[in-house]
């Protein structure tokens, strides 16, 4: 009995270690993919918004030309995004394998079966009816869904996106931004600013409601940057030194952008409440830009508040009538060191670190991760 055991044990434990070896490597070819996502399905996503999400649909709608360096670090050509490489959304969509997203007025090539951006350069809210405000873009997509609805009934028709697809869809706003800018741009005084942003709200509010009532449930919203540290901003406007933070921006603009996201926060607060079946994620993209430009220097960039690209040089090298891309501008060698690309816009380097503080979930109520939102 004792020699049996002697004899097989070896056996036994040889086969066990292979097993438990090809479990090890089965385990570790798995590994790489689920570290970078859950996904199986990337989630359909719709985007509305301004420039911080627009892919190329200034360039599209207007054929504004957005010319390199715009894009010459990733793309290697312009995309018509702003910026030298990929924006936030770019990351975030990669994050969960979809593809980039293609703009709407996009006449040529795409298909917008992985979802559709609606954003543009410049947009704002109000005035509502003008190409593209908010509401002009939520109009686009009503269009949008009922033609795609109607070309897949009508049959012959592939790669549309069925009404399973805009009801499981994610629905990302960015806007604001433009808002605030415009009221400083034309003289309106700080109070008269703030007294303006409900206003603003109230649309975001239509938006988010209008795309509830289509069906949509999924809903991710942005919150305003620090409009104050931008060096288009701290270069043309006039103030005294006592307007500017403990981090070289311009205080006025800044609390404006708190109060905005505030009022952006509380509305979250509130759809929340009323539309319980919805998921309506807030991200505090203010804390993560005012950190990235206040410690700078800890994520291994140099001059937070100057543009890598334009014109003038330190210290904000922005300059209104130079701006980048355009003969006479200049661009930064290293734009892996500058957190604004352009002024306005910021670089890949540093929308790489923004996208992975939005994907720890840590800025965003309620902590809803990313992946959250893939389809199976
Ligand atoms: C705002 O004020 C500046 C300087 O006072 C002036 O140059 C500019 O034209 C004004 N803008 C508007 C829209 O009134
Ligand atoms: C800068 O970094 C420090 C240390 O991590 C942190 O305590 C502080 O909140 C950061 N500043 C901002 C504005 O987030």
């Amino acid at each position: 009995m004792g020699s049996l055991t002697i004899s097989f044990s070896p056996i036994r434990s040889s086969s066990l270690f292979f097993v438990i070896l090809i479990v090890v490597c089965i385990f570790l070819s798995l590994l790489p993919h689920s570290v970078h996502s859950q996904c199986k399905n990337a989630p359909i996503i719709f985007n509305f918004g301004d420039s911080n999400s627009d892919t190329g649909g200034l360039v599209a709608g207007l054929g504004f030309p957005v010319k390199l360096p715009n894009g010459r670090t990733f793309f290697g050509a312009s995309t018509g995004r702003f910026s030298d490489g990929r924006l936030v959304i770019d990351f975030l969509c990669q994050s969960v394998k979809a593809s980039f997203l293609r703009p709407y007025l996009e006449s040529l090539g795409p298909t917008f079966r992985n979802g559709v951006n609606f954003a543009v350069a410049g947009s704002t809210t109000l005035p509502k009816f003008v190409p593209f405000a908010l509401n002009v873009q939520v109009m686009q997509f009503l269009r949008f869904k009922a033609r795609s609805l109607q070309l897949a009934a009508a049959g012959g028709f592939g790669n549309l996106i069925n009404d399973e697809g805009f009801r499981e869809g994610l629905y990302m706003i960015d806007i604001g931004q433009n808002d605030l800018a415009d009221s400083f741009s034309t003289n309106l005084s700080y109070v008269q600013v703030i007294k303006r942003i409900p206003s603003v709200i109230i649309e975001i509010k239509n938006a988010v409601k209008t795309l509830y009532d289509q069906g949509g449930r999924k809903f991710w919203v942005h919150n305003t940057g620090p409009l104050g540290c931008l060096p288009q901003k701290l270069s043309m406007v006039k103030r005294s030194s006592n307007d500017l933070d403990p981090c070289g921006c311009l205080s006025s603009y800044n609390d404006a952008a708190r109060v905005f996201n505030e009022g952006l926060r509380h509305l979250c607060d509130e759809m929340r409440s009323e539309m319980k079946d919805a998921t309506i994620v807030y991200v505090d993209m203010y804390a993560i830009k005012y950190d990235l430009i206040s410690n700078s220097t800890k994520y291994g960039f140099s001059s937070p508040l100057m543009a890598c690209c334009g014109f003038g040089g330190p210290p904000y090298n922005y300059n209104i009538k130079v701006s980048c891309g355009q003969t006479g501008s200049q661009a930064c060698s290293e734009g892996s060191q500058y957190v604004s690309w352009d002024g306005i816009h910021y670089t890949e380097a540093a929308n790489t670190i923004i996208a992975s503080k939005i994907l720890s979930t840590a800025y965003s109520t309620p902590r809803t991760p990313f992946d959250f939102f893939c389809r199976g």
